[in-house]
């Protein structure tokens, strides 16, 4: 990064933190099924019944990128009739590179009859899927480049698109803001839990 970059940065970051409104919940409600297990996305479950009911979101289709052990993907089976999820299970230099866990996540998860896995990386999924989503959920490697080109697709492909670690990555804060520009949708932020930024059509 050079000094121009580090400062479009930071007075980008000056702005989602005075100006993106933020996201109130009018109630917290823990979903029926949840796994067991640690997950930095733990307390963000509370408030996903509230964000559909919000914004009106039908409850059919979700597509999450970024699956990892799969707590993210129960909470949303409990929502939507169908889930896909898509993720390279192999980790990223944020996450940590934890081998191969298709196998470990796809067991796990074998009961949520209506979760499907797919190992993919985002980048060839987004070429060959041309559906739209009621839902989408971000939650791949943090960089810029990556959560503004998966992120874009998911928000021209869904009526809702939530991103995950908003507070936690300025790159994820960055690529949201340009995604809200580029789209003309609204974004709110969540502060809680590493940050959940909330992108919806108007
Ligand atoms: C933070 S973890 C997801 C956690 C999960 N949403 C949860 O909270 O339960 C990030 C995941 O993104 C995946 N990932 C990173 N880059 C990816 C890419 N280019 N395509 C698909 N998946 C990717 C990693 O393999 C990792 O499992």
């Amino acid at each position: 990064m050079n000094e121009l970059t580090d400062f479009k940065s930071y007075i980008k970051n000056l702005i989602f933190r005075k100006y993106i409104p933020i996201y109130t919940p009018l109630k917290k409600r823990e979903p029926k099924v949840l796994l067991e297990m640690t997950s930095a996305w733990k307390g963000l479950d509370l408030i996903i019944e509230d964000i559909l009911d919000r914004f009106k979101i039908e409850r059919k289709t979700c597509i999450e990128f970024g699956v990892e052990f799969g707590y993210s993907s129960v909470v949303f089976s409990n929502f939507f009739e169908q889930v896909k999820g898509v993720d390279t299970f192999e980790g990223d230099i944020h996450t940590g590179h934890k081998g191969d866990h298709f196998e470990d996540t796809k067991n796990r998860l074998s009961k949520f009859k209506n979760i499907e896995l797919i190992r993919s990386d985002y980048r060839d999924w987004i070429v060959k899927d041309n559906s739209h989503y009621n839902f989408a959920h971000v939650d791949i490697v943090h960089n810029y480049k990556e959560t503004y080109e998966c992120g874009l697709w998911a928000a021209e492909h869904s009526d809702c698109t939530i991103f995950h670690d908003t507070v936690s990555f300025p790159e994820v804060r960055r690529a949201l803001i340009d995604i809200a520009k580029t789209t003309g949708q609204k974004l709110y932020n969540y502060p809680y839990c590493f940050g959940l930024g909330i992108l919806v059509k108007n």
